[in-house]
């Protein structure tokens, strides 16, 4: 449907079947809950894809989307359709728990020989894992040389390809405390106000596409789950099933970390106790 939008070009809507076939699509294959209230923001976001693919109408580009062909379209309509904010030092409470709670026992047994790993689940950008990185090196830099890895992963390839490559603006620089940005970052030759993490953070840092409803291959489990602004946007049945999975994948000693507005479901309250603002330790079963 061609109607005339209020500066005078032409837009195309979406109707209401479409609206429930794409939602029903975003939930199936990312988790991703749109309510009719986000039609408007859905279709800003998919009008482009329309464009790039020549078709006139959301209708067409649904039937294609869904159909075989469309595979490698739903990876693109779901990166259209995330929501990738992400700030560097984002709920400072949290890193302060991870140094000055965490890390003693991370760096113990780092010393003992044993593999330490973090994962930021959703880690959109970059801007989190590196956070990470520079207040856990800047605290404890011998773990430079030890088996300490960071893995960070998100659903959406565009964006860990960005996270990847490190290069934020001035704007988004911001964030980071004066001193770790004159001991982390690089200004980029040639693109006035761009900065570059330095690559002894890059290094501990490992980017991955990962669906989180998907199997997860990792075999180690972690000392350090983040998980934070992203359940979010999931419906409460898609949260229950991932609680006992992030359960299973982390140390008994280990730290877990949701955003300001995430809660473990009370179904999970037995595997995980809460020690702070969305900060919790993983609850082990006596046998
Ligand atoms: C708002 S960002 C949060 C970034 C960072 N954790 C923070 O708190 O600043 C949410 C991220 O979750 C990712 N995401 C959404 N659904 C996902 C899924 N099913 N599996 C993995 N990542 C997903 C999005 O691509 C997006 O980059």
């Amino acid at each position: 449907m061609n109607i005339q939008t209020p500066n005078g070009s032409t837009g195309t809507v979406m109707d209401d079947a479409t609206f429930t076939s794409i939602a029903a699509l975003a939930k199936s294959e990312a988790g991703l809950i749109l309510s009719k209230a986000k039609s408007t923001m859905v279709q800003s976001r998919l009008r482009p894809r329309l464009k790039e693919l020549g078709l006139s109408s959301f209708n067409s580009y649904s039937d294609y989307v869904t159909s075989n062909a469309g595979m490698s379209e739903r990876i693109k309509m779901i990166s259209a359709l995330t929501t990738n904010v992400s700030h560097f030092f984002r709920e400072p409470h949290h890193f302060e728990i991870l140094i000055d709670q965490a890390l003693p026992d991370i760096l113990a047994k780092a010393r003992r020989g044993e593999k330490v790993r973090i994962w930021s689940a959703g880690c959109s950008s970059g801007q989190e894992p590196y956070s990470i990185a520079m207040a856990i090196l800047d605290a404890a830099p011998e773990l430079a040389t030890q088996d300490f890895l960071i893995l960070a992963s998100d659903i959406d390839p565009k964006i860990t390809e960005k996270a990847r490559l490190g290069q934020y603006s001035l704007q988004q620089i911001k964030g980071i405390p004066a001193t770790f940005q004159d001991k982390y970052l690089t200004s980029v030759e040639g693109q006035k106000d761009t900065y570059e993490v330095k690559d002894e953070i890059k290094k501990i840092v490992r980017f991955r596409e990962l669906n989180l409803l998907a199997e997860w291959p990792m075999q180690n489990k972690f000392d350090v789950i983040l998980c934070r602004n992203v359940v979010i946007y999931f419906d409460a049945e898609t949260q229950s099933d991932l609680w006992p999975r992030f359960h299973s994948v982390l140390k008994p000693d280990g730290w877990f970390f949701l955003g300001h507005s995430e809660r473990v479901s009370e179904t999970s309250m037995d595997k995980f106790s809460p020690i702070g603002l969305t900060a919790y330790r993983p609850i082990v079963a006596s046998k």
